[in-house]
């Protein structure tokens, strides 16, 4: 049955809070596993749906997994198929299964893309990178089969726009092809660079070079290893915000200045207070909120996954807001569940930024305009998607009176035990 949550608002959130590991290394360091024979260790391995998920994926391709607090081993000794089909459309793992698979099996067939509902999200930019890698892909109705049966081999790939996913896809597939690869402008987001790392100590032979490039020789084989996932950048801006919002303090337990350098100066310049230590970073109100504007961008820019978590923050800031979201076409769908609970959020197709991006004139509500203070008052509403998500707990915590909030699922996939944490903040959070 779906899950929700009660939340009566009005209480201010102190205390400590660790972050989880990051589900967007981990995911992928679940796939980078499938590359070798031997046995892989995660730690601070995030205990969230979305892992369940890409665990499932695995396991129907060979992968044994054994699962403790914080911890995964998996092991593939052998791929059992190449068709990872009966998973449907719940998140984009599969697509990057195509590289390990074509690498031990020489084929692969995966499902087209499910994951929040944030724009169309096309995978051409994958599909240019392993094609160029000599992959032949064909897309059926309901799946992308690829073929090598000769192996990959290294190509020049040169991305018009740093894709996470695409860039993920083609460093997977570049370590075990043959010769070397370049992938110019790449996505070089820390997930990525957490990545290339366990990719490293696997035995992959991976260089950044200046402009974005990543330079890959592809070796013969790789070897299991043992790493380390990556605090969550995205959790920890969540936490701040809420720290911000409900004008209490939270110290948030391995949040890294390094990951969060963007999000840091804009907190600041809206009035938010934080002090650096070494195993994380303090958040609070430091003056009355006051709007800014912004825009994402891909990393080291402004990330889109904060953009929510921060608007619903700067419905409590003293005048206007400008966001510009230049990198998902439809992330706004949420600004009619915060105007239902009182706040003033106007949506426009038009580019709000110094800088067209290339979703002018396409028609798409990417730019939004936040006029505030304004007051909230609890409602009902549904989790749109994960961040989404997290913007309606941030509201329902501000907000007078109840507010409840039904999918909770689509919250656990990226959040762990999300409602237990805020309560040991001091939310008044029910799970139901
Ligand atoms: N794009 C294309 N063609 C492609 C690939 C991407 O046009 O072949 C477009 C997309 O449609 C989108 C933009 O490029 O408009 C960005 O897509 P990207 O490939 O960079 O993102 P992704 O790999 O699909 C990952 C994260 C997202 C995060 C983005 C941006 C995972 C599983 N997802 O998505 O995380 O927002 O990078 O940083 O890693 C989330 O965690 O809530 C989430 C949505």
């Amino acid at each position: 049955m779906e899950k929700s949550f009660i939340i009566k608002g009005g209480k201010k959130l102190i205390g400590r809070v660790r972050v989880s590991g990051a589900k967007n290394a981990a995911s992928k360091m679940m796939v980078a596993s499938l590359l070798t024979d031997e046995r892989v260790t995660l730690l601070n391995f995030p205990a969230i749906g979305e892992m369940d998920i890409v665990a499932e994926l695995c396991e129907s391709i060979g992968s044994k997994l054994t699962r403790s607090k914080g911890k995964l081993s998996i092991h593939t000794p052998t791929i059992k198929t190449h068709e990872v089909l009966s998973l449907s459309r719940r998140n984009r793992i599969p697509i990057l299964t195509l590289g390990p698979l074509l690498a031990r099996c020489g084929k692969a067939e995966v499902p087209i893309l499910g994951g929040d509902k944030i724009g169309p999200r096309p995978v051409d930019l994958h599909f240019k990178a392993l094609e160029a890698m000599g992959a032949k892909i064909t897309a059926t109705e309901k799946s992308y089969r690829a073929e090598a049966p000769h192996g990959l081999h290294g190509a020049k790939i040169v991305f018009p726009f740093p894709s996470v996913g695409a860039t993920e896809n083609a460093i997977l597939a570049a370590v075990l092809a043959k010769g070397k690869t370049l992938i110019c402008n790449a996505a070089v987001e820390p997930e990525i660079i957490d990545l290339i790392k366990m990719l490293q100590k696997m035995g992959a032979i991976i260089g950044l070079g200046a402009n974005r490039t990543i330079e890959i020789e592809g070796v013969p084989r790789l070897r299991g290893t043992t790493h380390s996932v990556i605090p969550d950048r995205m959790e920890a801006a969540s936490f701040a915000c809420l720290a911000a919002a409900t004008d209490g303090k939270i110290f948030v337990e391995d949040a890294r200045q390094e990951d969060l350098l963007t999000f840091l100066n804009a907190f600041r310049r809206i009035g938010g207070g934080y002090e650096v230590a070494d195993d994380g970073i303090s958040f609070w109100r430091e003056r009355p909120l006051t709007g800014i504007e912004f825009e994402t961008d891909t990393h080291p820019g402004f990330m889109t996954d904060w953009q929510q978590p921060f608007v619903a923050l700067l419905t409590q800031a003293k005048g206007v807001s400008v966001v510009h979201e230049t990198i998902y076409e439809d992330r706004f769908a949420y600004a009619r569940d915060l105007n239902a609970m009182g706040a003033n959020i106007k949506v426009f197709s038009k580019c709000l930024g110094e800088v067209a991006c290339r979703f002018n004139g396409r028609g798409c509500e990417h730019s939004a305009i936040i006029s505030g203070p304004t007051p909230l008052v609890g409602g009902k509403s549904t989790a749109r998607d994960l961040r989404a998500g997290v913007v309606q707990i941030i509201a329902a915590l501000i907000a007078k009176g109840t507010s409840t909030i039904s999918g909770v699922e689509e919250i656990d996939r990226g959040y762990e035990n999300i409602d237990g944490r805020l309560r040991a903040l001091g939310a008044d959070i029910k799970r139901v």
